[in-house]
């Protein structure tokens, strides 16, 4: 049974926790659920070199150690169990409608919630760790103009949250999808993931290119590609720097 965030390590202050949480990597084998926070992450990693901008004291930034015991072409079904953890932990605290826009990002009335960033070292068919790097933005109430724009807790609710409070909530949640993942409840996992996957089953408008079109997300294929239904051009399989969701 996995005990995410029993192993903990807080920092003041860090680059990436990310990167802290792979150095350790790169010298031992921490145990698993190790969890990394800090209250002022100054070089906060996206995807795909993005940076993820976090002000000091404010939200939650957290890298979790896992070793995956599923082959390398489930990757996508751990990613969705991440994902489907922030989703629920995001949700509860709200009480609001929160979506998971593919592949991993969280998104409460269009605006960008949190992110994931999921890096892992394999060999052969096997995972040899998975980093699962999370921020929650929580009480933040200014942000730059990104697309999607940013929330926080505080933005949607007028409140002041516990950073803490939602780690805990988050490592409970963690500790039910990664163990649905070890049982190998592909399909519960799978069929949640849809269930709140943003724009599922609705036309809207997307770019490849500098084009714009409309068309339908369908799903995901195994290999986590999104699946969207054209009218001109078919059914698109797409993976993430091929394709812009419109806002
Ligand atoms: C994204 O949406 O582009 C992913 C953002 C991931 C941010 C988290 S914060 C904790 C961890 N450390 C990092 O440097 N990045 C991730």
């Amino acid at each position: 049974m996995i005990e995410t965030g029993k192993n903990s390590i807080r920092l003041t202050e860090i680059d990436s926790t990310n990167n802290y949480a792979l150095q350790l990597l790169a010298n031992g084998k921490p145990l698993e659920g190790t969890v990394v926070t800090t209250a002022h992450q100054h070089s906060g990693r996206g995807q795909r070199t993005a940076v993820w901008q976090s002000e000091k004291d404010m939200n939650l930034a957290a890298s979790f150690i896992f070793y995956p015991p599923v082959p390398v072409a489930d990757h996508f079904l751990f990613n969705q169990s991440i994902a489907l953890a922030v989703h629920e932990t995001i949700e509860k605290i709200l009480k609001q409608k929160t979506d998971i826009k593919w592949p991993n990002d969280i998104l409460v009335n269009n605006k960008k919630i949190a992110g994931i960033l999921i890096e892992n070292s394999i060999r052969g068919n096997q995972f040899l760790y998975a980093v699962a790097g999370i921020g929650i933005n929580i009480n933040q109430k200014q942000f730059s103009s990104f697309t999607p724009p940013a929330t926080s807790f505080a933005l949607e609710n007028n409140e002041t949250f516990m950073v803490d409070d939602v780690l805990h909530a988050l490592c409970r949640n963690l500790n039910k999808w990664y163990t649905a993942l070890c049982s190998e409840e592909d399909e519960l996992i799978h069929n949640t993931y849809l269930q709140h996957l943003f724009r599922y089953n609705e036309l809207a408008l997307y770019e490849i290119e500098g084009e714009k079109f409309y068309g339908t997300i369908t799903g995901t294929n195994e290999d986590g590609r999104l699946l969207i239904e054209t009218y001109e051009k078919g059914m698109l399989v797409l993976n993430l720097k091929e394709v812009k969701f419109v806002f």
